[in-house]
């Protein structure tokens, strides 16, 4: 069956340990031609690619439900579907910001980043208009601007191309479900609880990142832990990092899936829509500013879309 037959996820997906990175999102306008959209990108990753191997940018592309079909026209798989505002029973609520073009951009230079989205606005100007752009970078040891740290139980390398790559056999094969979202911290309300309260709201220590033993249900961890029917962990990759400056401040959260399922159970237990009915504790103190879902195609379709 078409676009079951795998393919190799875009390099910069899994490619780890950069320390600076920008996130676009691009509306494209109405009727938009495709063949116009993949000279845009070629442009993109060329720039990317440009100079010497130290000044390599990794770039990622991923497209909203409405045009996926355009770019990646037998690989759109069946569940796939635009972000939907949650409204949580507390009144929390995830609004939806679904875009058409996903662009994230990272490398070791803050300078060949802005090259490449500089480059990205330019080649796709013409046909949209940014819708969002924010720019992150590695804190501290890893840190969220909480002083937690971000990613201690992201899976390593080889397990999260099992957890966040279509499978061989589906619709999708060698692509990724992604999901964005921007969220804003309340950093002054957070550090004014003791450190212990933190801990409950997170469900690790501070200093090291040791889970909380009880683990209150109402944690962040306890929240987006979840099983399968084989009582296995269900589990996504997480890119995110840091944003902000002397107004607003956050996480750039950014997370690849095989199965967008998976994101929207974590997010239903964040905001109690589903089960229990508990909320996350994190969700009083950070609230998201954006929710978008795209996929991204593996890079044999996204050669083929864009062309030599
Ligand atoms: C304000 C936004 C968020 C912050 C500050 C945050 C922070 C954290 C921290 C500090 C941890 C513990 C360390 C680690 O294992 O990485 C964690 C774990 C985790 N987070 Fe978040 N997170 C946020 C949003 C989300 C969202 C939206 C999702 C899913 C849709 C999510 C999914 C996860 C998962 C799956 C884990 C691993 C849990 C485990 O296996 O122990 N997080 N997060």
């Amino acid at each position: 069956m078409p676009g079951t037959e795998g393919g190799t996820s875009q390099d910069g997906i899994f490619h780890e340990g950069t320390a600076f990175h920008s996130f676009l999102e691009f509306d494209l306008d109405a009727g938009v031609d495709a063949g116009a959209l993949g000279v845009a990108i070629a442009r993109i990753r060329a720039e990317a690619a440009a100079g010497a191997p130290a000044e390599t940018v990794q770039v990622v592309f991923g497209f909203g439900a409405a045009l996926l079909g355009r770019v990646a026209a037998t690989s759109v798989p069946a569940a796939f579907h635009d972000f939907a505002a949650i409204a949580g029973a507390d009144g929390r609520t995830a609004p939806a910001t679904q875009s058409d073009v996903f662009v994230w951009v990272h490398s070791w230079s803050p300078g060949r980043n802005f090259d490449v989205v500089r480059a990205a606005g330019v080649a796709l100007g013409p046909l949209g208009t940014v819708a969002r752009e924010t720019a992150g970078w590695v804190y501290r040891d890893s840190r969220d601007l909480t002083g937690f740290i971000d990613g201690t139980e992201n899976p390593d390398v080889a397990e999260a191309r099992e957890v966040a790559v279509v499978g061989a056999g589906r619709v999708g094969a060698g692509g990724s479900f992604v999901l964005v979202q921007r969220w804003v911290h309340d950093l002054e309300a957070f550090g004014a609880l003791p450190i212990d309260a933190q801990e409950s709201v997170i469900g690790r220590t501070k200093s090291d990142s040791i889970e909380r033993d009880p683990l209150p249900p109402t944690s962040h961890v306890a929240r987006v832990v979840n099983e399968d029917e084989h009582g296995a962990e269900i589990e996504i990759y997480r890119r995110s990092v840091p944003y902000g400056g002397a107004a607003e401040a956050g996480l750039q959260f950014l997370a690849f899936s095989d199965d967008l399922a998976k994101f929207e159970l974590m997010l239903a237990r964040m905001f109690g829509t589903t089960g229990d009915g508990l909320h996350d504790r994190l969700t009083e103190f950070s609230r998201p500013a954006t929710g978008a879902f795209y996929f991204a195609p593996p890079t044999e379709t996204m050669d083929r879309f864009v062309g030599p």
